[in-house]
Order: C-alpha cells, then sequence, then structure tokens
C-alpha cells in the first residue's frame, strides 16, 4: 500500500516537472523584476511596462531575442535576456531599429493596436504606456 502510493507521488512529481520543462520554464529562471519603467538615457517619456503581466499571457521569446554572430535575429536564450538598448542603440546598423522608441513602438505598440481591434484592453494612448509622473 506504501509502495503503491509512494510510486503514485513519484508518478505525479514527474509528470509535473515534465509539464513545467514542456512550458519553457526551468525552475530558477530569473523572471526580471515585476514592473520596469522604460527609459532612454534622455528619459524624455518614460514608459510604465507590467513585466510579469505580460509574462502570464506571452512566452518570453515575443520580446527577448540574442544576435547571431553575423548581426542577424538570434533565438531566446533563458538566462541571457538583456537591455534592449545594449543593442539597439545609435550604432545599430538597421536604422527603422537604432533607438529604444523605434523597438518599443514596433514591439509594444503594434501588438497592443491589434489587440484592442481583438477587443483586449491593451492601451494604445500615449498616456496608456507613457503615464504621468514617471521617473
Ligand atoms: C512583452 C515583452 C516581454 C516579455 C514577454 C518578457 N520580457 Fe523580460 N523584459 C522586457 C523588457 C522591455 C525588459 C527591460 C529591458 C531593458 O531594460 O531595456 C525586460 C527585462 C528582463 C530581465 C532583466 C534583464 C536585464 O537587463 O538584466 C529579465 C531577467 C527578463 N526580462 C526575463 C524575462 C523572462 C524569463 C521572460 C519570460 C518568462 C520575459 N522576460 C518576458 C520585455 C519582456
Ligand atoms: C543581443 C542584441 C539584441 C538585444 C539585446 C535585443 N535585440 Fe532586438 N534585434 C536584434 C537583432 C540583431 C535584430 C534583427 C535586426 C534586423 O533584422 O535588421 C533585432 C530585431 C528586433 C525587432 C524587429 C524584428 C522583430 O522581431 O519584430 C524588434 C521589434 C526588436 N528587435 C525588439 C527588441 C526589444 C524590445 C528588445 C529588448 C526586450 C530587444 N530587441 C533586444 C538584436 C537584439
Ligand atoms: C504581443 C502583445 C503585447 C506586447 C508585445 C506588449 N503588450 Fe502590453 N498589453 C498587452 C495586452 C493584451 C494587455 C492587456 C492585458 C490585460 O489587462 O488583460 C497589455 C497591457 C499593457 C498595459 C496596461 C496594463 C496595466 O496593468 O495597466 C501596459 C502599461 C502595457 N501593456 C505596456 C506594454 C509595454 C511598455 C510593452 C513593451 C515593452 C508591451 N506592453 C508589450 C499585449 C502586449
Ligand atoms: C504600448 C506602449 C506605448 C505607447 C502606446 C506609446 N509609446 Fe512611446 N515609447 C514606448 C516605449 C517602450 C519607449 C522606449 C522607452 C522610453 O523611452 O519610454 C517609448 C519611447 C518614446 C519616446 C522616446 C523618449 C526618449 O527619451 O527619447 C517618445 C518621444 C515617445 N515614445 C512618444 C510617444 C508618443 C507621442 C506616443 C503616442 C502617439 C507614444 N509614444 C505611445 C511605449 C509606448
Amino acid at each position: 500500500m506504501l509502495k503503491k502510493s509512494l510510486t503514485v507521488a513519484m508518478v505525479g512529481t514527474l509528470m509535473f516537472c515534465f509539464a513545467m520543462i514542456s512550458a519553457g520554464v526551468s525552475f530558477a529562471q530569473n523572471t526580471g523584476p515585476a514592473t520596469i519603467i522604460l527609459k532612454t538615457a534622455r528619459a524624455r517619456k518614460p514608459a510604465f511596462f507590467p513585466h510579469h503581466k505580460h509574462q502570464s499571457f506571452l512566452k518570453c521569446s515575443v520580446c527577448h531575442h540574442t544576435m547571431t554572430a553575423d548581426g542577424k535575429q538570434g533565438p531566446y536564450v533563458a538566462g541571457q535576456e538583456k537591455a534592449c538598448t545594449t543593442c539597439h542603440n545609435k550604432s545599430f546598423p538597421n536604422k527603422k531599429l537604432n533607438g529604444f522608441r523605434k523597438v518599443g513602438h514596433a514591439r509594444c505598440r503594434t501588438c497592443h493596436k491589434k489587440m484592442k481591434k481583438e477587443g483586449k484592453p491593451a492601451p494604445t494612448r500615449c498616456s496608456g504606456c507613457h503615464r504621468k509622473g514617471l521617473k
């Protein structure tokens, strides 16, 4: 009897681990700050970003990626999330993506516009992200 319930518990644990792995979540994963105030060095228009809220419905790879040796977009690698401006700064070769405003709007705003059409409460107005009083 005891042996049987132990086996059941072990199978349960294994199934849980498998579910976590297939969901792409490793146990020690650093999910970063819960909320972030995104801003450039000039900080003209800081943007509010509820990071963990977005993680509840999006994969990490929607926003995070790496760069290949030949300068192309590489796949998402857990543990290698970096500030967007490490790459997307003035010296980035693609001029459509060479700053925080450009990639912020390309990634965040584009999705919000799409979501709004689908009736989801994603803010599309400037003040929805660039809230008053952020520093
Ligand atoms: C909707 C976009 C989005 C999603 C989805 C997302 N992140 Fe982020 N994450 C960001 C942004 C933006 C930053 C801040 C980058 C910056 O400061 O330039 C960030 C920062 C981080 C940081 C801190 C990086 C540093 O600068 O040290 C970690 C760690 C991180 N994210 C992990 C994750 C993980 C793990 C997931 C998935 C479970 C995830 N993120 C999902 C957008 C996202
Ligand atoms: C390690 C360098 C690196 C980091 C860090 C990085 N990117 Fe990129 N990103 C690239 C490269 C390389 C490309 C491909 C550029 C091209 O196709 O011209 C790219 C492309 C993009 C694109 C256009 C293609 C697409 O997927 O829609 C967006 C938008 C983008 N990045 C947003 C972000 C955001 C937001 C962050 C921070 C959460 C970020 N990137 C962090 C290197 C990086
Ligand atoms: C792929 C789609 C997608 C991307 C990319 C995305 N968002 Fe969102 N965002 C949403 C959706 C959907 C909601 C509504 C969530 C809800 O409340 O149900 C939302 C909600 C928000 C809210 C309001 C949430 C609140 O609690 O007040 C803010 C602010 C926000 N996003 C900022 C950002 C910023 C900044 C980025 C880029 C770093 C970003 N989002 C990227 C889909 C996205
Ligand atoms: C979905 C979120 C979102 C919306 C909506 C949005 N932005 Fe942004 N914006 C960002 C992000 C993310 C950045 C990059 C981080 C930062 O500087 O705030 C940014 C950056 C900027 C910057 C650069 C700030 C600097 O210091 O250089 C300006 C200017 C700007 N946005 C203006 C606007 C205007 C005007 C609107 C409305 C027409 C708007 N944004 C709507 C997310 C948003």
